[in-house]
């Protein structure tokens, strides 16, 4: 697994409004899609291209285009859904699938609670858009879910990550022989008793949607 964390003043910039709690909702979920849009244009370095010749108006000229199949962008319920727009702004033609995940916030452990997706992702590159990783849980479950249908490349985006998630994930995904590549915006310090990330930016699903 690798981890890639974003060097860029631009992130660095909507980062430090989204962890601010005078940030309201509809700014954070402004500056969510704009960070994402930041961190898609790395995430998507490894995106699979075929060549295509084309004549410009003086010559012609060799060039790529995306591979078929498309890349499947997979946000995952809720707080992912804040991510999606920001995704497929850089990537529009990509197809999109949804995996629901629930923390249960005492035991911290992920379960699925709804999945929209190809039953068949052979050869799919997938991004999974997930804003937190806290623990690892839900990641880790989520890459094995799109793993057991066959993908075989997978990247996920994250806003930000926790020291113990990337270690949980490393551990839980050691034996996997498919890359998978985490890009996020920050490497927070630590997780607290609760399970957030700190200093974080508190529950992502909260701050984009509002406590429901
Ligand atoms: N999920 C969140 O939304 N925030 C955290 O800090 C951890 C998990």
């Amino acid at each position: 697994m690798q981890i890639f964390v974003i060097d860029h003043p631009l992130v660095a910039h909507k980062v430090t409004a989204l962890r601010d709690e005078r940030t309201d909702s509809p700014t954070f979920r402004r500056l969510t899609e704009e960070l994402v849009t930041l961190l898609a244009y790395e995430a998507t370095r490894e995106v699979r291209t075929e060549t295509v010749h084309v004549t410009t108006p003086v010559a012609r000229a060799d060039g790529v285009k995306l591979a078929s199949p498309k890349p499947l962008v997979v946000p995952i319920l809720r707080a992912g859904l804040g991510m999606l727009e920001g995704m497929v702004r850089l990537l529009p033609t990509a197809e999109v699938g949804f995996l629901g995940m629930l923390r249960d916030e005492e035991t911290l452990l992920a379960s699925t609670y709804a999945e929209r997706l190809p039953q068949d992702l052979s050869g799919r590159q997938c991004y999974l858009l997930d804003p937190m990783l806290a623990t690892g849980g839900t990641l880790s479950d989520a890459i094995r879910f799109l793993v057991d249908r066959g993908a075989d490349h997978i990247t996920a985006i994250c806003l930000l990550v926790a020291p113990e998630g990337c270690a949980r994930l490393e551990r839980e995904l050691e034996g996997l022989h498919i890359p998978v590549t985490v890009v996020t915006a920050a490497m927070d310090e630590k997780l607290n008793e609760k399970g957030y990330i700190v200093p974080g930016l508190g529950d992502a699903g909260d701050r984009l949607y509002g406590v429901v």
